[in-house]
């Protein structure tokens, strides 16, 4: 079983000028847009996975799974195409099931289009400055870099609410081979495509106050410096912060969530856990400290670049 990467994300909005300039903003590159503000469009990340902004309405769009502006279908990239045939064998008996030759698709238990496809992702090698640590100096007559913007190198996972935990959870498993990174006792799941790869690509959530819909979708970038540059770069463009910067404990890794116009927040991250068959997923109940160390409610204000004494706040 082989889904190597998460391909395509395609966005239903309700103010599609806001949800295209929202995605330029945060650094992924216009592909495809006929300069008209109200029409669809498509951008990507440096690896070259896809993310479409269209009209709520749009009938090229699946269903939604919730109300509003929000995520309409999640493409995953199979390893070639032998794969891909084994995969639509195992899925064919999956509802609103679809076979377009070079791709298929179907409803996830969750009631997310989910379609596959054979990877069209690029390798991506970028220049990345290394980090001294004690006893391991690795970054030798060479500042350490402050980015004005992010550029995303990849998507790397989906947050999902979901209504059945279990079920949706059997699915991404048994039909699609992901692994089991952790687990929040009868709340949630961290799921990876490969055996070999970064703690998760999906992390489904079960609240007991809320439906299934879209928590967020995360970006991988290439360093700490990258989250805190494109994290600042959103707020100086007066787009708002859900919470960051701010570090998981849970993966380890460093991110910083911006509200978006598409549906739920977009994550900049970095650091995050690297896992191999060795690696034994841990079933733990959930806890402020295992999410999240520290992190910063709101974003940075990002001209005076510090945090205010309450005092100070109006
Ligand atoms: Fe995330």
């Amino acid at each position: 079983m082989s889904i190597v990467g998460i391909e395509e994300l395609e966005f239903g909005a309700v103010d599609v000028e806001k949800g295209k300039r929202f995605a330029a903003d945060f650094g992924l590159a216009p592909l495809q847009d006929d300069g008209d503000a109200s029409t669809a469009a498509v951008y990507e990340t440096l690896d070259g996975a896809k993310l479409s902004v269209r009209s709520i309405d749009d009938p090229a769009l699946p269903e939604a799974f919730e109300e509003g502006d929000t995520l309409r279908r999640m493409t995953w990239g199979a390893a070639d195409a032998a794969a891909l045939d084994t995969l639509r064998e195992r899925l064919s008996d999956q509802p609103s099931f679809i076979d377009h030759g070079d791709a298929f698709e179907c409803r996830d238990p969750n009631g997310m289009t989910v379609r596959v496809r054979v990877s069209t992702l690029r390798d991506v090698e970028l220049d990345v400055t290394p980090i001294n640590q004690w006893g391991d100096m690795r970054r030798v007559d060479q500042p350490s870099p402050v980015y004005e913007n992010a550029k995303p190198a990849s998507i790397g996972h989906a947050v999902f609410f979901v209504d059945d935990l279990e079920a949706t959870e059997r699915f991404y498993r048994e039909k699609l081979g992901f692994s089991v990174s952790d687990r929040y006792i009868d709340r949630a799941v961290f799921l990876r495509m490969q055996k070999r790869g970064g703690h998760h690509n999906l992390f489904l959530l079960k609240l007991p106050t809320r439906g299934r819909g879209l928590n967020h979708v995360a970006f991988t970038v290439r360093d700490i410096h990258e989250v805190i540059g494109g994290g600042l770069a959103m707020t100086r463009k007066k787009w708002t912060t859900f919470i960051g910067p701010g570090r998981h404990p849970v993966s380890s890794a460093y991110f910083w969530y911006v509200n978006s116009p598409l549906g739920g927040a977009f994550e900049y991250y970095t650091n995050e856990d690297y896992l191999t068959e060795a690696w034994q997923p841990r079933e733990m109940r959930h806890s402020l400290e295992s999410f999240t160390e520290w992190a910063i409610e709101g974003g940075i204000d990002a001209e005076t670049r510090r945090q205010k004494k309450p005092e100070d706040k109006e």
